[in-house]
């Protein structure tokens, strides 16, 4: 499974991606206006450089179309997809967004579309061809359903037809998301940053490693 981080804070994308294990980044505009207000990424920057910087750090960085209407997300589509060869155009699961994801394919722009909350939904941007599709799991369960649920639906579905369409868990609230997505068989998980910072924490490493360290000292060295 591929492991995205969820944020616009390019700083942390630094941090991750030196790890090792760091795929790719989803932005979206609510993530984008957050950075710069809580004082939290050193100097504010335009969209634009901000993605820039997150595409020498990692092989592909989501940039959010903002545009309603077909020809405007187009427009930007077209325009996003020339900033660097890593980017992949967000396009929102509207029926313009539809017309967007065939128009991107068509012309060879990777394309993931976001708010999904559906199989239907999922279906039809896969159609349309749509390079990764976003399934939003924490705003599911956040209205009191379940959000892993459709998770299972999509991966049910996708064992059953040649969609080459990625599907890439979103709206991540917690580890439990990420390990559910792995045993589903999702494609991508996209984290935040306060969350994929828990996932290399086990209470029984950090024991194990004092426990090695203490006896370590009583070995007699030379
Ligand atoms: O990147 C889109 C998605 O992950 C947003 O998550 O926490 O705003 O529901 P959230």
């Amino acid at each position: 499974m591929k492991l995205f981080l969820d944020t616009a804070n390019v700083e942390h994308v630094a941090e991750v991606a030196a790890w090792g294990v760091l795929d790719g980044v989803t932005t979206n505009p609510t993530l984008v206006a957050k950075e710069g207000k809580d004082g939290s990424q050193s100097s504010p920057q335009t969209f634009k450089e901000t993605v820039l910087k997150m595409c020498a750090l990692v092989p592909c960085v989501s940039a959010q179309v903002t545009a309603a209407d077909t020809e405007g997300m187009q427009k930007q589509a077209i325009e996003y997809s020339k900033w660097h060869k890593h980017v992949v155009v967000k396009v929102p699961m509207t029926i313009e967004g539809l017309k967007t994801l065939k128009f991107c394919s068509q012309k060879g722009i990777k394309t993931n579309t976001t708010l999904v909350f559906s199989l239907p939904q999922a279906i039809l941007a896969a159609k349309a061809g749509a390079s990764i599709i976003s399934p939003f799991v924490g705003r599911i369960d956040d209205i009191g359903e379940n959000g892993m649920e459709l998770i299972g639906q999509i991966m049910e579905a996708w064992a059953h037809y040649k969609f080459s369409t990625e599907v890439l868990v979103a709206s991540v609230r917690h580890p439990d998301h990420v390990i559910e997505a792995a045993r589903l068989g999702a494609h991508i998980s996209t984290i935040p940053y306060e969350v994929f910072k828990k996932l290399p924490l086990h209470p029984l490493t950090d024991t194990g490693i004092k426990r090695f360290m203490d006896d370590w000292e009583k070995v007699k060295k030379s």
